[in-house]
């Protein structure tokens, strides 16, 4: 038995509108009761209106990246203290879209969640394989070279037995295709995951981090996805920026 209470992360991608935000914000926060955690995630700009229009709401917020460096001369890059400043919380970091089109290795995907975490910041750190790796018979090796360097850079930062990462399994193949794992497949990677954590970093720690589930997570499909036994919610793109969509994961995830 676990004690690990299910997340529900929308990942808004680069979509949204000033308007369109507030319109979806405000059509989830009646679902946002407190009996699972929920999350936000919206492009950098609209931080500073998701921290006025969820104060003290029961929703948290984040952002979708941040950079590896603390400051300086890296034009684009956002900050983990800027990310503060407008109260965030939580981070997306290692989105298989940031690896593909931005060429991010897991080792920089690990310096981020590290500098999350020391920084009091939460990563959701994101991982999964291609359906070419898949055919291969490559999904542990691809789930370890993409999870190992995180865990070996972060687990410096494990305090009272406690650390604050959130870890998604999300296949590639599953992201905005249709086309969901089944329970079986997700279970089974979430499964090898939590053992890895396991044998690096012991029991205690495995069994309270969560883990979710991401990849054409939809109202349907979701409880079904969320029974299973190592499966800690959900990171949730499409149906997120549909406010009966995503009201509906959450119902799923409360159970
Ligand atoms: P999807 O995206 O739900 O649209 O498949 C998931 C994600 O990319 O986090």
């Amino acid at each position: 038995m676990t004690n690990r209470k299910k997340l529900v992360a929308g990942n808004w991608k680069m979509n949204g509108s000033l308007d369109a935000n507030e319109a979806l914000v405000l059509g989830i926060l009646p679902e946002a009761d407190g009996a699972v955690d929920v999350s936000v995630f919206c492009p950098f700009p609209y931080l500073g209106q998701l921290q006025r229009l969820l104060k003290g709401a029961g929703v948290q917020f984040g952002a979708q990246d941040m950079s590896a460096h603390l400051s300086g001369a890296y034009t684009g890059e956002v900050s983990v203290a800027m990310l503060k400043e407008f109260g965030v919380s939580q981070v997306i970091v290692g989105h298989s879209e940031r690896r593909t089109y931005h060429a991010e290795s897991s080792d920089i995907v690990a310096k981020k969640a590290s500098l999350a975490i020391q920084n009091g910041v939460t990563p959701i750190v994101c991982l999964g394989e291609t359906l070419g790796q898949r055919e291969a018979g490559q999904v542990e090796s691809v789930i370890a070279s993409q999870l190992d360097p995180v865990i070996a850079e972060c687990s410096k930062f494990v305090s009272d037995g406690v650390w604050n990462l959130v870890i998604a399994y999300e296949p590639v193949w599953a992201i905005g295709t249709g086309v969901t794992a089944s329970p079986e497949q997700a279970q089974e990677v979430h499964a090898m995951i939590r053992q890895r954590l396991q044998a690096m970093l012991g029991e205690a720690l495995a069994q309270s981090t969560r883990i979710l589930y991401g990849g054409s997570v939809k109202p349907g499909n979701a409880a079904e996805i969320f029974a299973k036994v190592d499966i800690d919610g959900g990171l949730i793109g499409g149906a997120a920026l549909s406010s009966d969509d995503f009201s509906g994961i959450i119902r799923a995830a409360r159970g």
